[in-house]
């Protein structure tokens, strides 16, 4: 198999810590920042690696391969310095995305690290689940608020099938356990598969209606590489939104500082569906958050064309100001939109390479 992390994957106990839970304290300093859209931003989503365990079929089917020449992920105090910089400009929540993030050994000093930062209330991390039931209970002692786990079906043969991984069983274990340690919010997603995980749409919903879970569903998106599975299986999420809506579920209306998520709720339902639909015409509009790459890449947009580079900006803590002069500059320069209906994504290759 073709999976090569270029960071072993190792069990790290550290000692327990009291829980940290949802900070409501900002940053000192903290100023907004805002583009000239008037959109203000306080998400950072943070690869903290490219490498992943699983290949999922339309993310890294061959699975992942370390590219020779490919420069080191940033480095534990790289990212502080990183998360502290965008604390002061404002930015309230981190999530912690690949890759695979729990394929890096330092993964719980960097949740530490995150949830210490002056201003940080919400730390957040993505993963596949594969560790997470060994790695639940240190998460949640090292601060982490949310975490989401990608399930793509609840199918075992389907769920090997899309992720190249015969591990559903080990994956809702993980979440079991996730639960039993307390993580505060803890959400699943789905990346929406015509003739493939659409068909589970009932026996998602059947997970919700006894556990605070929350699932979104997100529409499949066109990289640079998936051109032709693409064709197969992309599923528009109106469809599941029309469903939703038939079999109960009600849309809750927007407010200021929501995401590009839209949440549905169902009396009975101690769950939530979420959709996310980034080819809808109004998805960019309440976008409020920044990505930045392993390698320390400030991506405006998800299907932007060019990452900056921010890496000589994070040798210190001393260049925090000038971090944040940069960072000011940049935001100036994010798009109004992506031009995904012009036939136009961007740089991405798969979203290991940027996080999801
Ligand atoms: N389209 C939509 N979601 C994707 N993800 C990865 N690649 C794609 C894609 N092409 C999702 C993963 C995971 C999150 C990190 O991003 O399934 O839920
Ligand atoms: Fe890995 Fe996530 Fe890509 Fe699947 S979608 S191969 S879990 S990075």
């Amino acid at each position: 198999m073709a999976v090569r992390p270029s960071q072993p994957s190792r069990k790290l106990v550290i000692k327990p810590k009291a829980n940290r839970g949802i900070k409501t304290s900002v940053h000192p300093q903290s100023t907004q920042l805002t583009d000239p859209q008037g959109r203000r931003f306080h998400y950072l989503r943070l690869s903290i690696t490219d490498a992943c365990n699983f290949r999922c079929s339309y993310c890294l089917p061959e699975g992942y391969l370390k590219r020779a020449d490919a420069p080191e992920p940033l480095s534990h105090p790289e990212i502080a310095n990183l998360i502290a910089g965008f604390a002061e400009a404002g930015f309230w929540k981190v999530r912690l995305t690949g890759g695979e993030p729990t394929v890096r050994r330092d993964l719980l000093q960097i949740i530490e690290t995150a949830a210490r930062t002056p201003g940080v209330r919400e730390v957040a991390l993505t993963t596949n689940g594969s560790r997470l039931r060994s790695l639940a209970g240190d998460f949640r002692r090292a601060g982490l608020t949310s975490l989401n786990v990608s399930v793509d079906s609840l199918d075992p043969e389907r769920f090997t099938e899309i992720s190249g991984q015969p591990r559903l069983a080990e994956v809702l274990e993980g979440i079991d356990a996730a639960f039993e340690a307390g993580i505060p919010s803890i959400k699943v997603n789905a990346v929406l598969l015509k003739g493939l995980n659409e068909l589970e749409l009932d026996r998602f919903i059947a997970w919700t209606r006894d556990t605070p879970i929350s699932i979104r569903f997100i529409e499949l998106m066109r990289t640079n590489r998936n051109a032709e599975y693409f064709e197969t299986y992309s599923l528009s999420a109106g469809e599941i939104q029309l469903r939703l809506a038939r079999a109960g579920w009600v849309a809750r209306p927007k407010t200021e500082g929501d995401g590009p998520a839209i949440e549905y709720t169902r009396p009975g339902h101690l769950g939530r569906i979420g959709v996310i639909a980034p080819y809808s015409r109004d998805f960019c509009a309440s976008c409020n958050r920044l990505r930045v790459s392993s390698q320390g890449g400030l991506r405006l947009c998800l299907f932007g064309e060019k990452d900056f580079s921010l890496r000589s900006l994070l040798r210190s803590p001393e260049q925090k100001d000038e971090l944040l002069a940069t960072l000011q500059e940049l935001i100036g320069r994010k798009p109004d939109s992506h031009l995904l209906h012009q036939g136009i994504y961007g740089s991405t290759r798969n979203l290991a390479d940027i996080g999801g």
